[in-house]
């Protein structure tokens, strides 16, 4: 897979208008942190209007994971790729960026592999309940405005089999569904996706106009969650949607309604928990 596998693919309304690929690099997040800090010539400008870049590796050696894990990168059978964008966003709504994405990859896989899966609230993609893809959005602000915005994605799509510790909760398409995809397919078809959602985020600046294609494929919903709030005491309840803000709602054991912005939310019957 080159640059042009993937930019060929792409249609002249799509925001991103360059894609570089490497063989193997530390982590596309990093690369393109540093393309955004650098201010590379064109990397987020096209013709006077914003557009984006995307830096997509055959293979990372330091792949990052939320919270601090790691993301297995190994040759073959993974995407990991990048999105930078220098968008005119409130910092609020940044974290928002990542809700969208996150429903952009859910469309992309389905649409090119048949499969169906889901959201995991904020913004895991689960197959057959567990893991199949995941998003690392990362940021940088500047005296109350968002210089640039990150959004690094991995997904698990022609691996065949996964280390011991993650074989329960990780899955790949090969693995579900028994056939293979074309990663360059995948990813065109996410940058489609995320372009056409994008443009609805920007109206509002928040999940307005996307609330319901995001709750219709929210797989927490009416399932029991348990949320870990880190110093504070889980949380317990049936989660209902999200709200504008990307807020997770969850109707606790007294029957009041709780606004989960940030914490980890375990489902039950999802990667072991039951
Ligand atoms: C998660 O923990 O669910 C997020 C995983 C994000 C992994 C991707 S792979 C491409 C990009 N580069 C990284 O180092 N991480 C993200």
């Amino acid at each position: 897979m080159d640059s042009f596998d993937i930019f060929g693919r792409l249609k002249n309304s799509d925001i991103v208008k360059n894609v570089f690929c490497y063989d193997n690099v530390a982590s596309t997040n990093d690369i393109a942190k540093e393309a955004a800090r650098n201010d590379i010539k064109d990397c987020c400008e096209f013709e006077g209007k914003e557009c984006g870049s995307l830096f997509v590796a055959q293979t990372q050696s330091a792949g990052r994971g939320r919270r601090g894990r790691s993301w297995v990168s190994d040759a073959g059978g993974g995407v990991f790729m990048s999105l930078l964008l220098k968008p005119e966003i409130k910092p609020e709504s940044v974290s928002m960026l990542t809700l969208v994405a996150a429903v952009a990859l859910m469309r992309a896989i389905n649409g090119v592999s048949g499969a169906t899966c889901k959201i995991k609230w904020p913004n895991d993609i689960v197959l057959n309940n567990r893991k199949l893809s995941g998003i690392l959005t990362e940021a940088a602000f500047n005296e109350g405005k968002t210089e640039y915005v990150v959004i690094g994605i991995g997904i698990n799509v022609n691996i065949e089999e996964f280390p011991e510790d993650l074989s329960k909760t990780a899955t790949s398409i090969k693995r579900e569904l028994g056939v293979c995809c074309d990663k360059a397919e995948i990813i065109a078809s996410f940058v489609h996706e995320f372009s056409r959602a994008y443009v609805i985020f920007l109206q509002t600046q928040d999940m307005t106009g996307l609330l319901a294609e995001y709750n219709e494929g929210l797989v927490n919903v009416d399932r029991y969650v348990r949320v870990l709030g880190g110093v504070t005491e889980a949380k317990e309840g049936i989660a209902v949607g999200i709200d504008k803000s990307g807020a997770l709602l969850v109707k606790n054991n007294d029957g009041n309604l709780e606004h989960i912005v940030a914490g980890e939310v375990s489902v039950r019957g999802l990667y072991n928990y039951v």
